[in-house]
């Protein structure tokens, strides 16, 4: 395709859906390309930038009225925003600072998920992926391979992905394989559709992509090739020291009920919409549930953020398609995440005790994922004047939780309770990763264990049977009030005249001490990261779940 031709098609895909109909009615003999020599014909690019797809996978409105395009939805993302995100940048640099024998391979390895197109085709020239380099060049527009890297988790890396070896370990921490073309020398696009062969043609004559059905994309095992992360620990002198498993989103949802009643990591993320509609605007007929590519998780912290700051991280999703996939991220947070209760209020000796109950409603741990993430109690009692007498887990405007060890010193954490009776103990949900000596850390890269993991399980999870990779860490461990159904914590305070209690669960998805931790290192990326937190702290967590008791007397 020529840059006349792509420029048109995405100034003018009306005018375009004219022609390109004209095209498919006028039907030219098909297109299998004609094969003089025996050598298989030239391979298209491995890779196209979006707005190559976009232009026909956009406006696409249900018959209520509701927006499902799927470019629209996709750019607003985490995943499109995969390797502009300003605390992975910053996290890299960091890593490669600490690391700074092994920086060509830490910058490598982040780029297998973060900027994948980058990734796999430096790989594919046998060479290592950059990072930092395709955001050197500040004067957009971008193209050729900072285009891609930037693109981040693309529709042509996960449309493309094969289903060779998924759900085994050799697909994981990224390596999935990228589908080679076919023997006609085409690149394909699988998707759960059976197409039509004019819309097939019509779809590679402008991408160079064909359209194939193909079953494993609607099955988790895709998701898990990013979404299980165990990273090697580099010593001082960059040798490998251990391991940890960073992040086991599929592990922890095949060891609860959802994977046993087939309920996919595309089911609760990719939501169908309701009723017949058209998946590309350009030549699409209706189809029944069309799979919203929102991919909402729990980050509207970093996507707000990173519309704040969208001129200047080079983010291409306009304002409203960040903010809308913001809304439906806290819409989540609220509604299908986690759930809290008190029991009844008990009066005994002059002391009040507060049973509260916890639940998780995610396909696996709760907080999941990236080990910043954090959900805790907030716990508060007041007298009849609204005045507060007892108070846990309270969040100042920093982003810091008053009480939690963790937060006021980076060699200290706080445990799992089984009950409160002091301000200053609080009930964290949380991953503390720990270094070969025991401290805690927020080094990717220096961790080899878990010093606490009381994070909410999942229904269905049986913490006796779990694999060590997904195991419970610490006093959790021996809680019996700690299992699939939840967590039950016993606040215990005096009475006094206390007459209502609040109990809500907040989330934060980047913890106080891991943003601090990169306040040390003197370089761009972190410097600016640390500063767009600190100008948001104040907004950095969220409630998730509430309620409240009135004490009767
Ligand atoms: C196997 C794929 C994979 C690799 C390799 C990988 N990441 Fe990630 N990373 C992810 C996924 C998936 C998430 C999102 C998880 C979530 O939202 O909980 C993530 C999230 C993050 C976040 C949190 C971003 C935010 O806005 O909160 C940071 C920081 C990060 N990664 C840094 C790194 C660094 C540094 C490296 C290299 C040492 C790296 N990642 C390597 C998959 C990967
Ligand atoms: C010229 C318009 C056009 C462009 C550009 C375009 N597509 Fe398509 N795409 C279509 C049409 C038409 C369909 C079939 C819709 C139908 O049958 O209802 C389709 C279907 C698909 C499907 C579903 C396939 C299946 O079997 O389920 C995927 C996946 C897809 N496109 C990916 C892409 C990707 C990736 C790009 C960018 C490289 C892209 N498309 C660019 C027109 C286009
Ligand atoms: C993170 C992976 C991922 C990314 C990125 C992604 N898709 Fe998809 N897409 C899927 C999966 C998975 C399905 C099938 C879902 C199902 O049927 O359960 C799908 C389905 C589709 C379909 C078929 C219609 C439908 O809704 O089932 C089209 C068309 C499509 N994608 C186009 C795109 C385009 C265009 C982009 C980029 C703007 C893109 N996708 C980005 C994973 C992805
Ligand atoms: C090529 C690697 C890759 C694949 C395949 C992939 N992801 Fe991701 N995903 C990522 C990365 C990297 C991030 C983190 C982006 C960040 O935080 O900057 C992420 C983040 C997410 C998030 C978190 C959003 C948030 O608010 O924090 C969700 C949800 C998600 N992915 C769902 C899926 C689903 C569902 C699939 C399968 C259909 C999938 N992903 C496949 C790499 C991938
Ligand atoms: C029953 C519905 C459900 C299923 C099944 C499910 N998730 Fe989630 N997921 C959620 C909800 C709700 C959240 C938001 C709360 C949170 O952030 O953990 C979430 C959050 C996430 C996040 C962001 C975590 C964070 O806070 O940083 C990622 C990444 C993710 N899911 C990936 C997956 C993957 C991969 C699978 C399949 C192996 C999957 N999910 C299966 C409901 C589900």
């Amino acid at each position: 395709m020529t840059a006349v031709m792509r420029t048109l098609l995405v100034a003018s895909s009306g005018w375009l859906s004219a022609i390109l109909l004209a095209t498919v009615n006028a039907a030219p003999p098909a297109v299998p390309v004609q094969r003089t020599q025996a050598t298989s014909p030239p391979e298209g690019p491995m890779f196209a930038p979006s707005s190559e797809c976009v232009a026909c996978h956009n406006n696409l409105v249900t018959s209520s009225g509701e927006d499902v395009s799927i470019g629209a939805s996709w750019r607003g993302t985490m995943m499109a925003n995969a390797g502009r995100d300003p605390y992975v940048l910053a996290s890299i640099r960091r890593e490669t600072m600490d690391h700074s024998s092994r920086a060509r391979d830490v910058e490598d390895e982040c780029a297998t998920c973060h900027l994948p197109a980058a990734q796999k085709l430096a790989h594919a020239n046998g060479d290592k992926a950059a990072v930092f380099a395709h955001f050197a060049n500040a004067n957009r527009p971008l193209a050729g391979i900072d285009a891609l890297a930037q693109d981040g988790v693309s529709c042509t890396v996960c449309h493309q992905i094969a289903p060779d070896r998924l759900g085994t370990r050799d697909s994981f921490n990224g390596n999935f394989v990228v589908a080679a073309a076919g023997s006609d020398g085409m690149r394909r696009a699988f998707g759960p559709l059976a197409v039509d062969p004019g819309r097939r043609r019509i779809m590679h004559s402008v991408t160079g992509f064909v359209q194939a059905e193909a079953s494993h994309v609607r099955e988790s095992a895709l998701c898990a090739t990013c979404h299980t992360l165990i990273t090697e620990a580099l010593g001082p002198d960059g040798q490998v020291i251990g391991s940890l498993p960073e992040q086991m989103n599929y592990q922890e949802w095949q060891h609860s009920s959802f994977s046993q009643e087939g309920r996919s990591c595309q089911s609760c993320h990719m939501p169908r919409a309701p009723g017949p509609v058209r998946v590309a605007s350009v030549l699409g007929e209706d189809r029944p549930g069309l799979s919203r590519h929102t991919f909402v998780g729990g980050n509207a912290f970093m996507l707000r953020l990173m519309n704040r700051y969208r001129a200047e991280l080079g983010v291409e999703a306009t304002s409203a398609e960040l903010e809308s996939i913001a809304r439906a991220t806290i819409r989540q947070l609220e509604q299908d995440t986690a759930s809290v209760e008190i029991d009844p209020l008990a009066v005994a000796d002059g002391m009040l005790a507060v049973d509260v109950r916890v639940r998780n409603l995610t396909g696996h741990k709760f907080p999941t994922g990236y080990p910043s993430r954090r959900a805790w109690l907030h716990v508060v009692a007041r007298d009849k004047d609204g005045r507060v007498t007892f108070e846990s887990g309270r969040v100042t405007e920093t982003g810091l939780i008053e009480g939690n060890d963790s937060d006021a010193s980076a060699e200290a954490f706080e445990p799992h309770h089984t009950e409160i009776t002091r301000p200053d103990q609080v009930q964290i949900y949380e991953s503390i990763m720990g270094t070969p000596a025991g401290t805690p850390t927020t080094g990717l890269l220096q961790a080899t264990r878990y010093l606490k993991d009381n994070r909410l399980l999942p229904r269905g999870f049986d913490k006796r049977t779990a694999a060590p990779e997904i195991a419970v860490v610490g006093a959790a461990a021996e809680d019996d009030d700690f299992t699939a159904d939840g967590d039950r914590v016993r606040y215990r305070f005096p009475a006094g005249a206390v007459e209502r209690v609040e109990v809500e669960l907040r989330f934060q998805p980047i913890a106080h001490r891991w943003a601090r931790n990169l306040a040390r290192y003197g370089a761009r990326e972190p410097r600016a990261f640390v500063s767009y937190y600190d100008a948001m702290a104040v907004s950095s967590s969220q409630v998730v779940a509430r309620t409240a008791r009135t004490v009767a007397r």
